[in-house]
């Protein structure tokens, strides 16, 4: 369930900032809820995210366990007396912050890059123990936001048009990601200070415009630029969003490489944008050190092209008889060598399932966050694992040729 390797803790080794963390998940008068989530150095934890909070149920008091892996919840009760257990469990699995709400305070735990543990304490940040068992789920994005009508997802009544149903999916699971990702860079406490976002191909803006909803409601204050070369595009989301009555939103016709923002966004998408302006994107991230980048790849026809028959790693000659599968190589290639560059540039890079393939095949996305302190054998081992890459397969990937145009591919 925790996702916990190995034998129970040895209660004498445990680290006294892990007791005050089992300590405030054991008080059954204070403890509001817990949250546990990122890796410790050297660590991959099972789940992205694990929540416990108490909950009353015919049976007694039990604690709710939801673990989060990046594409759902799964959520288990547990009695409360295997409570230290559960959370010595989690801790021990290598999560890298513990985030403990209660009515006397906020306890925040967190390790060192040597793994070595803290706590520091904020002011309370509820006054109430909820501990209903059908807390209803609340969606990151109802039906009758306006901005849902404005561009065709839901009718008049705010009710989602059978046509828009797999739009809206991905609305909600795209602000899902979102919002797992800027919470993870967050102060703990849920509070996210105001970002500057930029999307980068924003197309016909519908994810632009989630995610400034989104945006202005955790992070009041935030500000987004939607970028496209389409200036019919361009024009029709000004005209929604002064319709909306919107501001700190504004849409530029452009290109991506020519985009310069008066100030570097903390935020980047960049979302199906063609072939290559992927790279564009993820070049000028890195440049501007942009905090979170999320970018789902669309067809990656640069590198496809170069793959080249004459020119594959011993025993891999089958993967160029069928078209279809050189295709998908290529795409591999092309995100794998992205994600790697990002890697050596300090970022934490996870790959993940952006849409159900039942949508698109186009259902990768690539999310980079940056990393405080990387690790300076990380980012060179990342960048050589980049070059080695391309050059096994014989190409130059766009994004090591954007990023050598104004340095070195990787190790920043
Ligand atoms: C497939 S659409 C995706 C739109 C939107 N991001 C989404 O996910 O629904 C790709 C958009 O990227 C834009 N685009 C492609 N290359 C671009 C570039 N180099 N600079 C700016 N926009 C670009 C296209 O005009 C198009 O509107």
């Amino acid at each position: 369930m925790t996702g916990a390797v190995g034998p129970d803790p040895d209660p004498d080794q445990v680290p006294a900032a892990w007791s005050s963390v089992v300590d405030a998940v054991c008080d059954p008068e204070r403890f509001v809820s817990a949250s546990f989530s990122g890796a410790r150095r050297g660590t991959r934890t099972a789940a992205e995210k694990v929540t416990v909070r108490p909950v009353e149920l015919r049976t007694g008091r039990h604690l709710q366990v939801s673990t989060f892996d990046g594409r759902s919840t799964d959520v288990s009760n547990v009695a409360v007396d295997r409570a230290p257990t559960v959370v010595l469990e989690l801790l021990s699995s290598g999560y890298a912050t513990a985030y403990v709400k209660t009515l006397d305070g906020d306890l925040q735990l967190q390790h060192s890059r040597k793994g070595v543990p803290r706590i520091v304490r904020h002011r309370a940040s509820t006054d109430e123990i909820d501990t209903s068992h059908d807390r209803a789920k609340p969606r990151l994005v109802e039906p009758d936001a306006p901005f849902l009508r404005a561009v065709g997802i839901t009718d008049q009544r705010g009710v989602v048009k059978p046509s828009a149903s797999a739009k809206y999916r991905q609305v909600e699971r795209f602000v899902e990601i979102l919002d797992h990702t800027l919470a993870s860079v967050s102060d703990g406490a849920g509070h996210t200070a105001p970002v500057r976002a930029v999307d980068l191909g924003c197309g016909s803006g519908v994810l632009t415009l989630a995610t400034h909803h989104h945006l202005s409601r955790i992070a009041p204050g935030s500000t987004m630029i939607g970028v496209d070369t389409k200036a019919d595009l361009v024009a029709g989301l000004s005209a929604t969003v002064t319709t909306l009555g919107w501001r700190d939103i504004e849409f530029r016709t452009g290109t991506i490489d020519g985009f310069e923002p008066d100030e570097p966004p903390d935020l980047v998408l960049a979302l199906h944008a063609c072939d290559t302006a992927t790279d564009d994107a993820l070049a000028r991230a890195i440049r501007w050190r942009t905090r979170v980048v999320l970018a789902a790849p669309c067809c990656q026809h640069h590198l496809q092209a170069q793959l080249d028959r004459h020119h594959v790693p011993d025993g891999f000659e089958p993967m160029f008889r069928h078209g279809i599968v050189r295709e998908r190589l290529g795409d591999l290639l092309t995100d794998t060598v992205r994600a790697e560059i990002l890697r050596a540039h300090g970022y934490r890079t996870d790959v993940i399932e952006f849409v159900s393939t039942e949508h698109t095949a186009k259902n990768l996305m690539i999310r980079a966050v940056l990393v405080d302190e990387p690790d300076p054998d990380t980012l060179s081992a990342a960048a050589a694992a980049a070059e080695r890459l391309a050059a096994v397969w014989g190409v130059r990937p766009a994004l090591i040729e954007r990023l050598d145009a104004g340095g070195r591919a990787g190790g920043s």
